[in-house]
């Protein structure tokens, strides 16, 4: 979704910027505009609909001077893509410029009496009401101004701000919207997100709700919005420039398929303890006792994650007892959930900050209960509101669609059914055979890749139908969904999951030689009622495309295409079968020719509602 890039210092901020914001593109946009301040503190502005790298040549002509400045993507939300729309928006003046994340919800109320009050707005967007607001209250102090305006905004906001007339500072505000500030050699550098500043620091400041940052070009402070001072910790960010690069891949999307293996192995690595059939995460080291009482819990993840959430149900009632429910943040956010002193919340999100997790997690924090986060980013949202968690390490993934990043989290659910079973139940025989199971997953995942240029051939074989069905059942059933998802947000093309079980009570009547399946059917405990599932498929003419276990040879005998994957345990076989999906998805949207890293509409975390 948006992104927002600033930049103060002593060297140019133009290239820093341009720089900057080309490395968090991945994350979705309609949108873009840059802000700096130059000689005479004339703003040098531009934003544009469309795509950055049409307009990246005129801009490095352009080449704005000045050493302080600010950049911005724009996902749309309230008013259309427009050059209007798009970031910076300014104020009646042309002095103060800003560029937000997020949505301003009162905006409509506060628009409405500032034209009363004369202030002439020239676009749709709910942002250009901050500028003006700010602009009312300027007397000459920029952070004077954020601060008092803010005091009437409802929403939430990631923000960056300059002004003409106090142009040697960057005002940064938060409210619910990523923004952190890179700590550099006599510079400073507001992001919203690491990727953007990774070349030139790696020491951050995360930015709190409710805090005001003010950078100079020698020293910032943080206040609230009463300008009571704030002491932060800087944290370094773990990772390196290389990871947010596509080095010889032609997507990431393929170079994060391709790191599913390492994910497995970041993900269990020195947390697995073979002799004693454990699992050691020390993220919940805190809570561990209060795990030990809970008698419910409930999953809450978006999208892909959700589906991570969904096997994490199976493992979770399977091998530690304990009932267990999934919910979409969304829908769970607006319900009004059945809860007590014994239920755990486990949020699950790659990105940490996706708005509906993030709403979800504070109605539950409002509850009082114990909350639990699996997330990949380091020092997100997520893993700073939730009582404990555990960090996926999948490192930074870029693709909008995520991938390897739901290795990670089935990696570590499966982790946690043992924790959680090992405090109860769970034999020691067990815990040590899904212990040892887990050290091999990311040489199986290995092989698992190997199958990729059958699977390209498939691609090809496949990619002029319309409609594909995903069938799967139990543990399978989620990856069914998620292979489904892959292929409709990349490929465009129309893709239903469904669990194998349900087919005859409706999606049966769809099948025919132009509607082919995708059935997992691993040797399983559920194997024969799939292998019906697809005899029902084949009497009605539906091609099958069959992922399943190796050295199963009767399954060529009834799908039209087989995909092997090794054997492993059940619960830990979504971890193989999701590859070939991620794969097929992957193909097939690379020869319909899609820009498979940003595919249309959609955005990588999405911050809004
Ligand atoms: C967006 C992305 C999906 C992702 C979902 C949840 O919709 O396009 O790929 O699964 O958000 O994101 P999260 O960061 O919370 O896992």
């Amino acid at each position: 979704m948006c992104g927002i890039v600033g930049y103060i210092g002593k060297k140019p901020a133009f290239p820093f910027l341009l720089s900057g914001l080309k490395r968090i593109l991945y994350r979705g946009y309609d949108s873009f505009g840059f802000g700096v301040i130059g000689k005479e503190n004339k703003l040098n502005c531009f934003k544009r609909p469309g795509k950055l790298d049409e307009w990246e040549q005129k801009l490095l002509e352009m080449n704005f001077e000045g050493n302080i400045g600010i950049a911005h993507t724009r996902w749309a939300t309230t008013g259309t893509v427009t050059e209007a729309n798009s970031h910076p928006h300014w104020d009646c003046h042309r002095n103060i410029f800003l560029v937000h994340n997020g949505i301003i919800e009162n905006y409509k109320e506060l628009k409405e009496k500032l034209e009363k009050e004369g202030h002439k707005f020239h676009s749709e967007c709910d942002t250009e009401v901050l500028a003006h607001l700010i602009e009312k209250f300027f007397k000459g102090n920029l952070e004077t101004a954020v601060r008092n305006a803010l005091k009437f905004v409802r929403g939430t906001y990631g923000l960056a701000i300059i002004a003409r007339n106090d142009p040697e500072k960057i005002v940064v505000a938060r409210n619910s919207s990523p923004i952190l500030i890179g700590i550099g050699e006599n510079e400073y550098i507001v992001a919203s997100d690491a990727a953007a500043i990774v070349d030139r620091t790696k020491k951050v400041i995360y930015l709190d709700d409710g805090e005001v940052a003010v950078l100079t070009p020698s020293r910032f402070f943080i206040t609230d919005i009463n300008q009571n001072q704030i002491e932060k910790n800087i944290k370094e960010i773990d990772w390196d420039l290389e990871e947010v690069q596509k080095g010889d891949y032609s997507h990431f999307m393929i170079k994060e398929i391709i790191e599913e293996p390492e994910t497995i192995e970041n993900a269990v690595r020195g947390r697995l303890m073979i002799e004693e059939g454990r699992v050691k995460l020390g993220g919940l080291d805190g809570i561990q006792e209060k795990l030990r009482k809970i008698n419910r819990i409930i999953l809450v993840a978006c999208g892909t994650a959700g589906y991570a959430a969904r096997v994490g149900e199976y493992m979770l009632e399977e091998y530690v007892g304990i009932p267990t429910e999934v919910d979409i943040a969304s829908e769970f956010r607006y319900r009004k959930p059945v809860v007590d002193k014994n239920t755990a919340a486990i949020f699950v999100s790659q990105s940490g900050e996706t708005a509906d997790t993030l709403a979800a997690l504070k109605e539950m924090k409002e509850k009082g209960i114990l909350t639990i986060g699996i997330t990949n980013v380091v020092g997100s949202t997520q893993s700073r509101e939730t009582d404990a968690g555990v960090y996926t390490r999948s490192g930074p993934e870029i693709a909008v669609a995520s991938t390897k990043a739901f290795l990670g989290q089935l990696a570590i659910l499966s982790m946690l059914a043992v924790y959680l079973g090992r405090q109860r139940e769970m034999a020691l025989v067990m815990g040590k055979r899904i212990v040892s199971e887990l050290t091999k997953l990311p040489e199986l995942a290995k092989e698992t890749l190997k199958s990729a240029p059958e699977i390209e051939k498939l691609a090809k074989k496949y990619k002029n139908f319309k409609n594909f069905w995903f069938i799967g059942r139990k543990y399978n059933f989620p990856i069914a969904l998620e292979g489904a998802l892959k292929l409709k947000e990349i490929s465009y093309l129309h893709a239903e999951g469904v669990a194998g079980g349900e087919l005859k009570h409706g999606p049966i009547a769809l099948i025919d030689e132009n509607f082919p399946t995708v059935a997992i059917c691993p040797l399983d405990s559920v194997y024969e009622k799939m292998i019906s599932n697809i005899q029902e498929i084949k009497a009605r003419e539906g091609k099958v495309i069959a992922v399943a276990t190796q050295g199963d040879k009767d399954i060529k005998k009834i799908a039209d295409d087989v995909i092997y994957i090794p054997k492993t345990l059940e619960m830990l076989t979504p971890m193989l079968s999701v590859i070939p999906l991620h794969l097929f998805a992957y193909y097939i949207a690379v020869l319909l020719g899609h820009d498979v890293d940003k595919p249309r509409n959609l955005a990588k975390s999405c911050t809004v509602e």
